[in-house]
C-alpha cells in the first residue's frame, strides 16, 4: 500500500494494523491523549518513534497492552501491588513501572531496568491491540517537549508534513497523560506523574501506609519526562493565579492590547473588557482537563503571548492540572 506524504485521518483498524505490521507509526486515540504507536516488538519501529518525534534516546516509552497478562509478559516481576492497581483501575488511565523483562528492547526503557505498562480504556485502541495481538509502545503524538494532542486534528497540526495514519477516535475523554505509579517494590509505591487516578484512589486501593509521599529519591534510576520542569507548554507565556486572586492580577497586569487570553471561570468583569480577551473554563476540574491542551492549541493558533489561567482548586484531577499548568507556565529563565 502507498502511504499518502500527509497525514491521514481513518477509522479502519484492519489498514492500521497493517502498517503497524509493516513497521510505520500510527497515531491512535486512548482516554488520555493521542499516542503515536509501533510495534513494540519491532526495534527498527521503536527508534522510528523518537526520530518522529524528535525525542532524546533517554527518554523511555510506555507499552500499551490489551490485557493485564499481555503486560506481565513485559515484566520480569508483576509485583502485589501492580497487580492489585491493575485489578482496580485496568483499563484507564494508569502507568506502572515495574522491573522489565529481557525480552523488552532496551530502546523502549532507555536502558533503564524497569519497564512502564499500561492498559489503555479507549474502545478503537483496545480493538486495535486485539487484532494486532502485539504490544505497542505510544507516547504521547506531539512533537518533543509540546503540547499533547487530544483530537486526531491535534495530531495533524502537530505533523503536517508527515506521511502518518492517524486513527479519529474523537476527542479523548479525560485530556491529559494517565498517572504513572512506581510499582518495583512489593509493597510500596511512588507515584511518578499525577493523572486522573489519585492518590487518594490508590491508598483506598492498596491502604494509605503503601504510598510513598516523599521526594523521588532515586532520581537517576528513574527517568519521567514530565520531571523536565519546562513542558506541556503553549508558545504563549502562561501565568497561573488562585481564584480569589484573579481581579487584583488582572488589575496590576501590565496593558497588552489584545494579546492577552484570560481562561477564567466566571464571567469577564466590565473593567476589563478593553483589556483582556476571555473565555470562560469549566469549574468542573474534569471537564476543565478535557478542555485543556485545546485551549493551549487555540490560543497559540490565535496568536496570544500571553494566557492568564485561573487554577483549579487541588482535588481529586485538580492535582494533576496544577501540575500540567505549573510545568506550561515554567520559563528556564
Ligand atoms: O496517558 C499517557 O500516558 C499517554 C498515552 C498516549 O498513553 N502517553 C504518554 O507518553 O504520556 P509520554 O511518552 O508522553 O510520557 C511517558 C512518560 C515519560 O515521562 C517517560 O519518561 C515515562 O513515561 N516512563 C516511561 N518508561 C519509564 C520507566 N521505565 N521509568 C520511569 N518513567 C518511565
Ligand atoms: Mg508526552
Amino acid at each position: 500500500m502507498i502511504m499518502p506524504d500527509r497525514p491521514c485521518i481513518t477509522t479502519d483498524l484492519e489498514r492500521a494494523s497493517r502498517e503497524l505490521a509493516a513497521g510505520r507509526l500510527v497515531a491512535v486515540p486512548t482516554e488520555t491523549v493521542y499516542g503515536l504507536a509501533a510495534d513494540a516488538t519491532n526495534p527498527a519501529a521503536v527508534a522510528r518513534v523518537f526520530e518522529f518525534k524528535g525525542r532524546p534516546k533517554d527518554h523511555p516509552l510506555i507499552v500499551h497492552c490489551g490485557s493485564a497478562d499481555q503486560a506481565w509478559e513485559l515484566t520480569a516481576e508483576a509485583t502485589p501491588v501492580a497487580r492489585e492497581l491493575a485489578a482496580a483501575f485496568w483499563p484507564g488511565p494508569l502507568t506502572l513501572i515495574l522491573p522489565r523483562a529481557p525480552r523488552v528492547s532496551p530502546l523502549i526503557t532507555a536502558g533503564q531496568d524497569s519497564v512502564a505498562v499500561r492498559v489503555p480504556d479507549h474502545p478503537l485502541l483496545l480493538e486495535l491491540l486485539q487484532r494486532f495481538q502485539r504490544p505497542l509502545v505510544a507516547p504521547s503524538a506531539n512533537r518533543f517537549g509540546r503540547v499533547s494532542p487530544t483530537t486526531a486534528q491535534h495530531v495533524l497540526d502537530e505533523f503536517p508534513q508527515a506521511p502518518l495514519l492517524v486513527v479519529d477516535g474523537g476527542p479523548c475523554s479525560i485530556g491529559i497523560e494517565s498517572t504513572i505509579v512506581d510499582c518495583r517494590q512489593s509493597h510500596r509505591v511512588k507515584i511518578l506523574r499525577p493523572g486522573k487516578i489519585t492518590a487518594e484512589a490508590i491508598g483506598q486501593v492498596l491502604g494509605e501506609n503503601c504510598l510513598d509521599t516523599g521526594r523521588q529519591q532515586e532520581p537517576a534510576a528513574v527517568r519521567v519526562s514530565g520531571d523536565l520542569p519546562s513542558h506541556y507548554a503553549p508558545q504563549a507565556r502562561v501565568h497561573l493565579v488562585e481564584r480569589q486572586d484573579l481581579d487584583s492580577f488582572l488589575r496590576d497586569f501590565p496593558r497588552s492590547g489584545d494579546s492577552t487570553l484570560v481562561l477564567a471561570t466566571g464571567d469577564r468583569p466590565a473593567e476589563f473588557e478593553e483589556q483582556f480577551s476571555w473565555m470562560r473554563i469549566s469549574g468542573n476540574p474534569e471537564q476543565f482537563a478535557a478542555q485543556l491542551y485545546g485551549l493551549f492549541r487555540a490560543a497559540d493558533r490565535q496568536g496570544f503571548t500571553d494566557l492568564i489561567v485561573e487554577l483549579p482548586d487541588p482535588g481529586g484531577i485538580g492535582i494533576a492540572l496544577r501540575d500540567r499548568l505549573q510545568r506550561a507556565a515554567f520559563r528556564a529563565s
